[in-house]
């Protein structure tokens, strides 16, 4: 085999209280990468704008990574399809990096287990994000919700229930360039002992949630008293957007990832035009326009 193509899910990570340890596949959109073997280097082609060299692109250093890793002889072509807007929240460079390790894997049939194709697909995140979580990552490898245990990493995936639907806001504005690392520079470095309660009782129920296939259990859960609060001032309009998504019948509401993109969460279909229309309402409030996109969990990556 000289050719392999992966497409993988967008995916919101944190879920409220899971910061750096939840993630939910999205097939709001996908980003595909196509590996082929060449005789030496690697060649990265796009025609999205993005960075084209290697040290700078996150394909491109998980491929780096790997094949140094594997001894891989030759080289290899990557081609990069971005469907995933970068700096908004949806898991953008994740989605590439977990592509590709898969593509990888495939291209030189290693027989990867999912926790070594999540840590692979985590060093690209790492040139993107400053600091490696896998939260992103190991959604868009596994598909579905994840927990993401470290030291050693482990993660565990569980189906979403089937009802589960998402709306997303993603408002147009200017995000710095490294945005994930700006935004993990607000979070307090040390938390009340009361607000980790709130915040554990509240993850420990998003797990039920998943587990008991239980979407209201799940939203009403999506609470956090420790990062979202640190965060949202870099969100113009965010709670304006979280309360007229939640009056509008949404079960919970939060910071997609790092943001800027505000997600909520329902299992009522028919409520979801009428929580992107208040979550619009709400970023016009701060004089915004956003785009918002309606999806379900994602299962998992598709290899062609
Ligand atoms: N857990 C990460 C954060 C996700 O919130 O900073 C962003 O990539």
């Amino acid at each position: 085999m000289d050719r392999v193509s992966v497409k993988a899910s967008s995916s919101t990570a944190n879920l409220g209280p899971g910061f750096d340890v939840f993630g939910l596949a999205l097939d709001a959109f996908y980003d595909e990468i196509t590996l082929t073997k060449i005789k030496n280097g690697i060649k990265i082609v796009s025609s999205d704008s993005i960075p084209l060299n290697v040290e700078n692109n996150t394909a491109g250093l998980v491929a780096k990574y790997m094949m140094k890793k594997f001894r891989t002889k030759g080289g290899l072509e990557i081609k990069i399809k971005k469907g995933v807007p970068a700096g908004f929240g949806m898991g953008s460079s994740a989605a590439s990096a977990a592509a590709t390790a898969i593509a990888f894997d495939k291209l030189f049939n290693l027989k990867l287990d999912g926790n070594a194709l999540v840590e692979y697909a985590g060093m690209g995140e790492k040139a993107s994000a400053g600091s490696i979580h896998y939260d992103n990552v190991a959604a868009s490898v596994l598909g579905g919700f994840v927990i993401v245990r470290t030291s050693p990493l482990n993660v565990i995936r569980i189906n979403p229930p089937k009802d589960l639907v998402c709306c997303v806001a993603i408002p147009k504005l200017d995000v710095p360039a490294k945005k994930t690392k700006v935004s993990r520079s607000v979070i307090p470095k040390k938390v009340d002992l009361k607000d980790s309660i709130i915040n554990l009782s509240n993850a420990s129920a998003i797990v039920s949630g998943f587990l008991l296939k239980d979407s209201k259990l799940i939203g009403t859960s999506i609470r956090d008293v420790i990062v979202e609060p640190a965060r949202q001032h870099m969100i113009p309009g965010f709670s304006k957007v979280k309360k007229l998504a939640l009056d509008a019948g949404a079960y919970g509401v939060t910071i997609s990832g790092a943001g800027p993109s505000v997600i909520a969460f329902t299992s009522k279909s028919n409520n979801v035009k009428k929580i992107s229309a208040a979550m619009e309402r709400g970023f016009r409030t701060a004089k915004l326009e956003c785009k918002t996109v309606v999806c379900k969990p994602s299962m998992g990556p598709k290899t062609r």
